[in-house]
């Protein structure tokens, strides 16, 4: 496995990282032993990056990864890097109620989520949504304490705008902007990702199937649960779903020309936007986990790229990436 680096102060890690937020929450049930053999299954492929947030299923999902890991042979364990999101809060039925980036909550969050991942460290913390009311210096201040104690390797943010950007950079050394980016997500490419290059900051690109949309694997038929982010996403919804729908359809034509699959594309088309981006892949499976890694070996030359970029233009996603309510949350969207 290929590795890349974290901008210039973070980790080298995969080309490829694991997204396991899927193993918990919010794209229906998910089978917990599938969801162990997968995470090893990445780790015995050479994936050292795994990606999960305290808040998936209120620390179900660390607690998943943490059993993988003890379970995991100790030199898999050993080169696998954990990166956790926090901030976001949550009442007992589920429901989000903001984000908590103060100082005290930081330290707290991160307490409670080394003792779930049965770790000494994290290797990359972030606070999942800029809090509005509490300055970005104050947060990432906090995380450096930690860096400073020990307890935390690298700092990230996520969903982070320039201006944002820059201010936390100015605090102290970022190693990545975990951030939505995909084929039919590409608002990163005006202002952030020059941003990111201009201060050697790593972009960790989720999103990249589009949760699934752009996956060649999704349709019309599927049944989605109440508690599942797709139900609630406008992407998802009626003449929405048919027109992004008809997208992967001109997507497939391309992938099939190269005797590869649509998500194949999708992923590899990330990769090849730059050396500095790492695709997370939400895999739950050992099977679609292997299909991701596939990626890894489609090579897109230009005109593979014409032909995607026609397929698929900038601007053709139909509907916005997240409902309403949540994208007010996001302040790369300012
Ligand atoms: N920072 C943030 O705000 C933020 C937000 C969201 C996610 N994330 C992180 O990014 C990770 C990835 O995001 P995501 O899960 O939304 O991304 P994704 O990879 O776009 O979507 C994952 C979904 O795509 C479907 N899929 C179909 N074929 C697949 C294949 N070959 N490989 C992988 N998935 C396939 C899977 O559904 P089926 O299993 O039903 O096939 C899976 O649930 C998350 O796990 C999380 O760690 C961060």
């Amino acid at each position: 496995m290929n590795n890349r680096s974290l901008g210039t102060t973070g980790p080298q890690v995969s080309a490829l990282g694991l997204g396991c937020m899927g193993m918990s929450a919010l794209y229906g049930e998910a089978d917990r032993t599938e969801s162990v053999a997968t995470v090893h299954a990445a780790l015995e492929a050479g994936v050292t990056l795994l990606d999960t947030g305290d808040f998936y299923a209120m620390g179900h999902n660390e607690m998943l990864i943490g059993e993988a890991l003890r379970t995991a042979p100790a030199a898999r364990r050993e080169q696998a890097l954990v990166s956790v999101k926090f901030g976001a809060l949550r009442d007992p039925d589920g429901n989000w109620s903001g984000y908590d980036g103060r100082p005290a909550a930081v330290k707290n969050f991160a307490a409670y989520s080394l003792q779930r991942l049965g770790v000494d460290h994290i290797d990359v913390y972030r606070i999942a949504r800029v809090d509005p009311d509490v300055p970005i210096e104050e947060t990432v201040g906090a995380i450096a304490e930690l860096v400073e104690k020990g307890y935390v390797r690298h700092i990230g943010l996520s969903e982070a705008g320039a201006e944002t950007i820059r201010r936390a950079a100015a605090t102290a050394p970022i190693s990545d902007l975990q951030i939505e980016y995909s084929l039919i997500s590409r608002g990163i490419e005006d202002r952030i990702l020059p941003t990111t290059r201009e201060l050697g900051i790593g972009i960790t690109a989720y999103g990249v199937l589009s949760r699934g949309l752009i996956s060649g694997h999704f349709s019309r038929e599927r049944q989605l649960a109440a508690t599942d982010f797709r139900a609630h996403s406008p992407r998802f919804q009626g003449e929405n779903l048919q027109h992004n729908l008809n997208l992967v359809e001109a997507l497939r034509k391309i992938a099939e020309g190269k005797g590869v699959t649509v998500a194949q594309i999708a992923i590899a088309w990330v990769l090849s936007r730059g050396e500095d981006i790492v695709p997370l892949v939400g895999a739950r499976t050992r099977e679609r986990l292997s299909e991701a890694l596939g990626a890894l070996d489609v090579t897109l030359d230009e005109a593979d790229l014409s032909a995607i970029e026609e397929a698929v233009p900038a601007d053709a996603a139909a509907g916005e990436r997240y409902p309403e309510s949540q994208m007010a949350h996001l302040d790369s969207e300012r």
